[in-house]
């Protein structure tokens, strides 16, 4: 027997997203909509979790795995009957009984943390999350009794003008206890005139029942907003950003425009690192200390250490060790990795190549498929041509080798230690440790001012 289940409804239609697309399916930072309210139920520690998720929602299912269990509610009767769906798959299986929407991902897990918490202390039948707001948001009413406590949550379909003018509202968010949800659920009547079970009739059933019903209230409307239209997509990206910005800030790391600064939720960032305005951090990115991110810059999971500079530049799947700087303009794709204190300027391209400590490779060169050593000079427009139009071969470079400006290494293509290439070559043979080749296709030539 789990302490904590939760069911998270998500069989709703979404169709004022006008979209092909699931609305919670719909990205918000980064991470689809369904995976903010999956996460935060992991985070609480629910020993079960089932997703009641509608027809068609077989794309759903697919992107959030096996890590839940899923219910189908095939009719959409309403969030009582939704719930109802989950009944098999929870029942006799957890004591307390968490409901949320998939569509509500600014949900903070302190509040669902202090909602658990209200629930396992005062074991009533019921404990909801309310909230005051002048704008009413369509949302229910929570009526209280003459000695303030909640005895009804109200819909606006079926409300008195008094009610209307109630400013507590139900955020769609419970604590059950399960063996009384499971026993009294199914006897929620349908509400006329759409016939649909209202979720929100527990509380009067509990009253009813000589119950209690306890009421967790919040202050912040931004919380409980939920996502119907694209324009709350926007909205509730906003809110999250703020929030994992100003998180960012509180643990030290300096953002010079937070409002064109945006971070999804699992990138990590060390003190006193500064993101300049424009720039986007997606993914499982890390970055240490002291280092400095933008202008204009686009990083996708990749991994940066201490010290390293980064001016408008595109990185995805890249590792860069400490003290690197890049940019401007340079693009490190999958499987670039720079060693401690490289240095590449501006137009240059990396993809699947290691960069030995104190490389340089100044101005727009491509470097793919490939192993530098240390100490490399790399000339302005050097290409290592990687493709022959059929498959990829891998260019050697030993350390301290000096490739001059504008060369073309045709890999396969070993270039020894302390190698020198002359600006302008086509290097189609291995170049020994100490030679020097230059000339198109590049030979042997002695060293200037050596022996003949
Ligand atoms: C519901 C509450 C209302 C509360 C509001 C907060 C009821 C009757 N009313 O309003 O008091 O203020 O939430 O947002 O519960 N869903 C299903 N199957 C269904 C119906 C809904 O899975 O048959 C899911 C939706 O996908 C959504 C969530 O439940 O994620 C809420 O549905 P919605 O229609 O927005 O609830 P309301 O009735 O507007
Ligand atoms: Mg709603």
């Amino acid at each position: 027997m789990h302490e904590l289940a939760v069911a998270i409804l998500a069989a709703g239609q979404g169709t004022r997203m006008r979209s092909d697309l699931n609305k919670v399916l719909h990205p918000v930072l980064g991470k689809p909509m369904i995976l903010w309210s999956v996460g935060l139920a992991h985070q609480l520690g629910a020993g079960l979790i089932t997703l009641v998720i509608g027809n068609n929602a077989q794309a759903v299912s697919d992107k959030v795995g096996p890590s839940v269990e899923y219910a189908l509610q095939a009719e959409r009767l309403g969030t009582g009957h939704a719930v109802l769906q989950a009944k098999d798959s929870l029942q006799g299986r957890a004591r307390t009984v968490l409901v949320l929407y998939g569509d509500m991902p600014t949900l903070r897990l302190e509040t669902l943390q202090a909602l658990v918490a209200l629930h396992t202390e005062r074991r009533p039948a019921v404990t909801l999350l309310s909230v005051c707001s002048d704008d009413s948001m369509g949302f229910g009413r929570v009526v209280r009794d003459a000695t303030g406590r909640a005895e009804a949550v109200v819909e606006e379909a079926v409300a008195t003008p008094e009610i209307m003018a109630l400013k507590e509202l139900n955020c769609g968010v419970y604590c059950f206890d399960a063996d009384w949800l499971w026993q009294r659920l199914p006897d929620i009547p349908p509400t006329m005139p759409k016939g649909e079970y209202y979720l929100t009739d527990t509380v009067a059933l509990a009253i009813a029942d000589g119950l209690s019903v306890e009421v967790l209230q919040i202050d912040d409307v931004s919380e409980v907003q939920g996502i119907n239209t694209r324009v709350h997509l926007a909205e509730a990206t906003r809110i999250l950003r703020t929030r994992i910005n100003e998180r960012h800030m509180l643990n030290g790391v300096t953002l010079v425009d937070p409002d064109t600064t945006y971070i999804e939720p699992d990138v990590e960032i060390g003190q006193d690192t500064v993101v300049h305005p424009n720039t986007a951090l997606h993914g499982a990115t890390q970055i240490g200390g002291h280092a400095s991110i933008g202008p204009n810059s686009v990083i996708r999971d990749s991994v940066i250490a201490d010290g390293c500079r980064i001016e408008a530049s595109h990185l995805e799947g890249a590792l860069l060790e400490r003290n690197v700087e890049v940019g401007p303009f340079g693009h490190l794709r999958s499987g670039a990795h720079l060693g401690e204190g490289v240095h590449m300027g501006d137009y240059g391209e990396v993809k699947q190549a290691y960069l030995g400590p104190g490389t340089k490779m100044g101005h727009f060169s491509y470097v793919g498929n490939a192993r530098v050593g240390a100490n490399v000079n790399i000339g302005a427009g050097v290409v290592t041509c990687n493709y022959d139009g059929a498959a990829r071969h891998e260019t050697i470079i030993e350390d301290d080798a000096f490739i001059g400006s504008g060369s073309m290494l045709v890999a396969p293509v070993h270039i020894g230690q302390g190698a020198r290439v002359g600006a302008g070559a086509v290097v189609t043979h291995d170049v020994p440790d100490g030679g020097l080749v230059y000339g198109v296709p590049a030979r042997q030539r002695p060293a200037p001012g050596g022996e003949q």
